[in-house]
């Protein structure tokens, strides 16, 4: 990392939205569908280096056509948020985690890494610059979506030399519609995220593309998310398509799958399993079957499950769906761990708590 504070141009654009406008916007922001005003960007080249940081209006970008991200899918991208704070600042949750799973992303997809101030450096100048876009209301917050991709142009199968850097921002609500209600899990028995030796631990475009799929397949069949089983046995639980799984036992105690490679290393995921501990619980991080979740379920051993990420925040999984599986997760409705936790998450990240971790980020 460089000792200096990265030097970041911001040309701010002169026809940002309006105000009152704005506002209407934020409103009711949905998930994704708003963007701000601005972006971050940042070109790498093998002799310059990382250059060219700024912050400038969002717009699109000029691709040669034989840009290799465009053939060969070289791209990779972080998901954070900026959360507005009880007196009016505004703080990011742990980005220094971000950035040094940006990094590990990169060195997965053979890209140029990132130094972790730089890209510390791009959030904070980008939300800096689109502070009024952060909402307040309780449950909103500012999407923060940096992302790479390879722009040399060539077509052979190589890692690139040259690439694009960017931050975009966009206001959001629930992840979910209906806020938080619990959500119906498919349960994928064909389709597979991710194999051992592959790229399930990098948060790469290509992981997602791979998983549209199924994931259409689970709309069809009225779920709002895939569960995907382990490539190998076909029958341990890997993940959800954007989102870490937890299972929640009767005795109190919490379970989630391990990260052996093939799931992403979700930094909600490890935040929950410290505020669990926190409250005195134990947290297993082991394998778990899809039979077991059934049967435990049935039995009543097993009493809540629930999503995690930082778009899905802590989301309840109340029924779970496939071809050979069927259940209801407790009585269906969000449980009192679930909740319990994401009140917890949420109370940190909006400034409602203490912070005893040092997980905030505040850009004042
Ligand atoms: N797993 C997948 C596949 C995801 O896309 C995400 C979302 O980013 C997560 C897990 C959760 O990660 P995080 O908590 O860092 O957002
Ligand atoms: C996130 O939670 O940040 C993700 O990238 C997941 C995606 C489904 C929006």
């Amino acid at each position: 990392m460089s000792q200096d504070k990265p030097t970041i141009l911001i040309e701010r654009r002169a026809d940002a939205v309006a105000p009152a406008e704005r506002e209407r916007l934020l409103q009711d922001p949905g998930f994704g569908r708003i963007f701000t005003d601005h972006m971050a960007t940042i070109r790498f080249h093998p002799e310059r280096g990382w250059h060219d940081a700024k912050v400038v209006a969002r717009s699109e970008f000029a691709l040669n056509p034989s840009a290799l991200v465009l053939h060969y899918a070289q791209e990779i991208f972080e998901g954070m948020k900026a959360y507005r704070l009880p007196d009016g600042g505004a703080t990011l949750f742990r980005p220094d985690a971000n950035a040094r799973r940006f990094r590990s992303s990169a060195a997965r997809m053979a890209m140029a890494e990132l130094p972790e101030d730089l890209f510390i450096a791009s959030v904070e100048a980008l939300v800096r610059t689109d502070s009024d876009w952060i909402p307040s209301a309780d449950g909103a917050s500012l999407y923060l979506r940096p992302f790479m991709i390879a722009t040399e142009v060539a077509l052979g199968t190589k890692p690139s030399a040259e690439y694009l850097y960017a931050v975009i921002a966009s206001p959001v609500g629930a992840y979910f519609k209906g806020g938080a209600a619990a959500v119906t899990i498919w349960v994928s028995d064909n389709y597979t995220r991710a194999a051992p030796g592959g790229t399930g631990a990098a948060k790469c475009g290509g992981n997602y593309a791979a998983s549209l799929q199924a994931q259409a397949e689970g709309a069809r069949e009225g779920c709002d998310q895939v569960v995907f089983l382990d490539a190998v046995e076909r029958r341990w639980i890997e993940e959800l398509g954007g989102m870490n799984v937890f299972f929640v036992f009767a005795d109190g105690s919490l379970q989630t799958p391990p990260l052996t490679g093939t799931i992403l290393p979700g930094i909600t995921r490890d935040s929950l399993i410290t505020l669990a501990r926190d409250m005195g619980l134990t947290v297993r991080e082991e394998p778990y079957s899809i039979d077991q979740w059934q049967a435990d379920a049935k039995s009543g051993k097993l009493t809540e499950s629930f999503a995690c990420g930082t778009a899905a925040v802590v989301t309840p999984i109340g029924h779970v769906k496939g071809r050979k599986h069927a259940f209801t997760i407790g009585d269906g409705k969000p449980g009192a761990v679930t909740e319990r936790l994401k009140a917890a998450l949420q109370d940190i990240q909006r400034g409602r708590a203490e912070d005893k971790h040092g997980w905030l980020h505040k850009l004042g």
